[in-house]
């Protein structure tokens, strides 16, 4: 590379993690009560996976996506972008190739809860990461590029808790299978 491109894109590093950083502290700092919306989920799922459509397919993935209605919530819309982007980014960047990932959007009535599953195939990922996933900074050790930070998780769950919800990872050994699984209360109208 170039000199002037290995700074371009060192550049580019900092000010990213410098961002992450910032929302991070910002998120601890106030939450997130201002400019709250009502949110249609599926409809920010569907433009993300637009954004992702080429990723997807250069790495011949097979997106199986199912959603069970049309759920709103009460957010953030912008953190909650950044959440359902930090979760399809990683499915995606570390998925292994030309295995399927599946996200589905059910609704629990009863606890009018929405619940988001992301699920994708992995060789990257240990049973021992898994207690350590949302915490600042971590990467599996199998990860050698540079470009995230180990933020994405813990900003997402940050987020995620900020409008009373949650996100839980779940990992099946045999099948190389992670889960990211998110809970947020649903709007209802009164
Ligand atoms: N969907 C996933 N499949 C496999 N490993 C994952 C997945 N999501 C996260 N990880 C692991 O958890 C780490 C932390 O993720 P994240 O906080 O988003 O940081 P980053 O993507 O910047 O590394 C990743 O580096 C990766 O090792
Ligand atoms: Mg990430």
């Amino acid at each position: 590379m170039e000199t002037i491109e290995l700074v371009d894109s060192e550049i580019m590093r900092l000010s990213k993690i410098t961002e992450e950083l910032l929302t991070l502290s910002e998120l601890e700092e106030n939450g997130n009560r201002a400019n709250l919306s009502q949110i249609n989920i599926k409809r920010i799922l569907e433009k993300m996976l637009k954004l992702f459509k080429n990723q997807i397919s250069s790495k011949n993935l097979k997106l199986k996506a199912s959603f069970n209605g049309d759920f709103e919530i009460l957010g953030n819309k912008m953190h909650i972008e950044q959440v359902l982007f930090n979760l399809i980014d990683n499915a995606v960047k570390y998925s292994t190739p030309k295995k399927e990932i599946e996200i589905s959007l059910n609704n629990d009535k009863y606890n009018k809860l929405l619940i988001l599953d992301i699920t994708n195939i992995s060789e990257i990922i240990k049973e021992e990461d898994l207690p350590y996933i949302f915490d600042r900074f971590y990467k599996t050790s199998a990860i050698t590029d540079k470009k995230g930070f180990g933020l994405g998780l813990s900003i997402s769950k940050k987020i995620v808790e900020n409008h009373n919800g949650s996100i839980k990872v779940g990992y099946n050994k045999d099948k190389k299978e992670i889960t990211f699984k998110v809970y947020l209360p649903l709007f209802i109208e009164k």
